[in-house]
């Protein structure tokens, strides 16, 4: 069984160092000692308390929504599989599966299942991918829950969407369920009302980050809303400013707060909505001034990342190019040289014509990919404590192996089905993504 310590391969900061100075040395050390253990001891754990549980790392401390899926056990003979068997079960299932299965693996995907996949890229890429293949019956999505739901409302109603561990979730996708962004919501037409004002600008739209639940895609659909993803957040949010005085951003903070800013919003405009709180904790007052509500969510991973780990790759590394994702808090995007999605990290690696120093603020698995896919330059994570996203680490090439050999049996596990009034709700939300164009 491969523990995540050897299956990520090891550049760090201090490796990164390594390379450039030839000296010195380093302990790698991961955010959790768990990472040592399989996915399935996890998900073994969840059957036997009966309860949800998340991967090990940075989310463990999260708590689980009442409603997570159950993996339940992973078949033994997938559990002591060696990594070659494994391997020669998966090409082989692969093969006889042709053209019927499509595998897609996420950018924060461990290497070991990413080598699968015929697509690579971000959510919002991989999306589209499922929908450039409308003749395969299967699409094996290896990323987390949010992105085979979207995947199954893209999809065609024949396709059938597998996520291979029902336990990869997104713990910021959690954060906002949709019984309290219906409360929210009804708090929100007490305080603003409902009509618009004399420029026909309705008083709210809500705006969902893809890291969401498929009901809150749909609630957007149903509420004038939309979805946005990492890279064309500002786009969306223009297209929201046009059409009302204000927006609901959920479930990212983050990604909500450094957008908006970037687009001249005051931070005093742009309060923060607790659930648990009256108003969100906020006064009608202050709501009525904002300009962006902002649902406190975050993701674990990008929260890691801070000010000072900048300042420590600029002392050593004069010259760096620090970029870090739009979820990181927002001093860290400011004290960066540049921020923007996955697939806007990996465009601007690749368009570096010289060997450069880059300080990525990102999850560990795209960055050690970049590292070796462009040697010629000196490519390192801010963070120095091997953290990654937990629940993408919940696929493993065991539970691949397991639903591409229960297509090969014509059974289809795992599959993930959004209920069809929420998808079509939820459609309707994606589909003004797509149209919202810059
Ligand atoms: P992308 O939308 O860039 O794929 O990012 C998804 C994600 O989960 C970032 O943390
Ligand atoms: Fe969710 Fe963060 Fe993992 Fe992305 S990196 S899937 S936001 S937990």
């Amino acid at each position: 069984m491969t523990s995540v310590a050897t299956s990520i391969k090891l550049i760090t900061r201090e490796e990164a160092e390594l390379k450039r100075n030839n000296a010195g040395s380093f302990a790698p050390q991961t955010c959790s000692t768990d990472l040592n253990l399989g996915p399935w001891e996890f998900d073994a754990l969840a059957d036997k308390l009966g309860m949800p549980t998340y991967g090990p790392g940075a989310s463990m401390a999260d708590v689980a929504p009442k409603e997570t899926p159950r993996q339940g056990q992973l078949p033994q003979e997938y559990k002591d599989a060696t990594d070659e068997e494994l391997d020669q079960r998966i090409l082989k299932a692969k093969e006889v599966l042709g053209d019927s299965v499509v595998v897609l693996g996420h950018f924060y995907q461990r290497d070991e299942v990413v080598k699968y996949a015929d697509f690579v890229g971000d959510s919002f890429q991989l999306a589209n991918a499922a929908l450039t293949k409308p003749d395969a019956k299967a699409i094996v999505f290896c990323g987390v829950h949010f992105m085979a739901e979207t995947a199954d409302i893209l999809s065609t109603p024949e396709q059938a969407v597998i996520l291979p561990n029902l336990a990869a979730g997104c713990s910021m996708a959690d954060m906002a369920d949709i019984d309290s962004v219906e409360a929210a919501w009804a708090e929100l037409e007490k305080v603003f009302g409902t009509e618009p004002d004399a420029d026909g600008k309705v008083p709210v739209i809500p705006v969902t980050y893809m890291n969401s639940s498929a009901a809150l895609k749909g609630f957007c659909g149903e509420h004038g809303g939309i979805v946005c993803t990492s890279s064309n957040a500002e786009t969306v949010l223009t297209w929201a400013f046009e059409r009302a005085q204000r927006v609901l951003f959920f479930p990212d903070q983050h990604l909500g707060r450094n957008t908006a800013k970037a687009m001249g919003v005051p931070l005093e405009q742009m309060p923060m909505w607790n659930p648990r709180k009256p108003l969100g904790g906020n006064t009608e007052g202050e709501l009525q001034d904002s300009r962006v509500i902002l649902w406190h969510g975050f993701c674990s991973v990008h929260k890691r990342f801070n000010v000072s780990q900048i300042e420590k790759a600029r002392a050593e590394f004069p010259g760096v190019r620090v970029i870090v994702h739009p979820e990181c808090p927002m001093e860290v995007v400011d004290a960066a040289d540049e921020y923007g999605s996955t697939d806007y990290i990996r465009k601007a690696i690749a368009a570096a014509t010289e060997p450069t120093t880059f300080a990525i603020g990102t999850e560990i698995n795209l960055v050690n990919r970049l590292a070796n896919e462009f040697p010629q330059h000196t490519i390192f994570c801010l963070d120095p404590v091997i953290c990654p996203c937990s629940t993408m680490y919940r696929i493993h090439p065991g539970y691949l192996a397991w639903v591409l050999e229960g297509l090969v049996e014509s059974e289809v596990r795992n599959q993930i089905s959004v209920d069809p009034h929420v998808s079509a709700t939820a459609k309707i939300a994606l589909e003004r993504m797509l149209a919202a164009k810059p």
